[in-house]
């Protein structure tokens, strides 16, 4: 078990090696435990966190912010519209700044080419952890939930299980690639092999899909890309389906809701479910467009592990705070 993570910022899923990961997920499962039987777990009172949102949330902000009251400290909601974030502080300023007042900062940015950058900023200038609560490229946290999820619904030993990580049709905004780029890297560390599904025009950023290639490689995974939905769910043991926009294909959102339109059939539905092994899972980080991203009777029928999925942010970010923040 590696145990010095004290300070450390996470914002891209590998800044945590593999054997770090492990110590995330023990800590994770030992504070579930600790919750279930209601034994105070205070391992961070009067300990603080800033919460800095420049797009809106359900999940994450409310598993953060219970996550550091039942630790013992407090969280902080700071909207950057109605702050002097709107006004010109700087990301340089953020990070001296909040780092001085909070023991954490923990961020969601999620504007493409920006996000990402902005997060590196604001670490440069703290003296504190930085927490990534999603940015343009990478949902780390989201994504130690979902590890923690497939583990407990498929065993500890993830090796040979295939998943897949597919594009799905939403009709609602064009939504952040991060999802899809961080269980690609993260996931082939734990030996899933993985096959990427999408649309041509919904590819992932390059740099990305080489980097989880090379993973795939050192952890003997298997990695493979294919552009049919159907032909990707076949004998899966874990379906992650969920809607990403083509920002490597436009930007503009009148072009990128054309190109969705197109491909309006890459819906999860019983008749899909039904091509994947009869135990597989059906994963989505939520909020998903229901009954055009998955229909209701996948959400919420017998493969669905979505509200365990949900449950384990609290579980998995309340470890990453108590390693990083104490
Ligand atoms: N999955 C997720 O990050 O949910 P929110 O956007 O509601 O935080």
């Amino acid at each position: 078990m590696i145990t010095n993570l004290r300070g450390r910022d996470l914002i891209c899923d590998l800044d945590f090696s593999k054997e770090e990961v492990e110590t995330v997920l023990d800590v994770a499962w030992d504070l579930k435990r600790k919750r279930a039987l209601g034994e105070p777990h205070p391992l961070l009172r009067d300990k603080t966190l800033a919460m800095l949102f420049f797009f809106s949330s359900t999940r994450t902000r409310s598993s953060f912010e219970a996550g550091m009251a039942q630790l013992g400290g407090h969280a902080a909601f700071i909207d950057s519209r109605t702050t002097q974030v709107a006004h010109g502080d700087t990301a340089k300023e953020i990070g001296e700044i909040l780092g001085r007042y909070f023991d954490g900062i923990a961020i969601r940015q999620v504007d493409w080419g920006y996000g990402n950058k902005y997060l590196n900023w604001v670490a440069e200038a703290s003296r504190v952890p930085v927490l990534n609560m999603q940015c343009d490229l990478y949902h780390p946290h989201q994504i130690l939930a979902d590890l923690m999820t497939m583990m407990e619904k498929k065993g500890r030993d993830l090796r040979r299980k295939k998943l897949v990580v597919s594009w799905a049709y939403a009709s609602s905004y064009l939504k952040p690639m991060s999802v899809p780029h961080s269980l690609i890297l993260q996931m082939p560390r734990f030996g899933l092999d993985i096959t990427l599904a999408y649309p041509p025009e919904f590819k992932l950023r390059d740099d990305i899909l080489e980097e989880a290639k090379a993973q795939a490689r050192k952890y003997g995974a298997g990695f493979e890309i294919v552009h049919d939905m159907d032909e990707a769910f076949k004998d899966a043991d874990i379906v992650y389906a969920k809607s990403w926009g083509p920002l490597m294909t436009t930007t503009d959102p009148e072009e990128g809701k054309k190109l969705q339109d197109k491909y309006k059939d890459w819906i999860t539905d019983e008749r899909r479910m039904a091509l994947a092994k009869p135990d597989a899972i059906y994963m989505h980080p939520l909020p998903a467009d229901r009954d055009v991203e998955v229909t209701s009777a996948v959400m919420d029928g017998p493969h669905s592990v979505v509200f365990d999925e949900a449950e384990n942010r609290l579980h998995a970010q309340k470890a990453v705070m108590a390693l990083t923040m104490w």
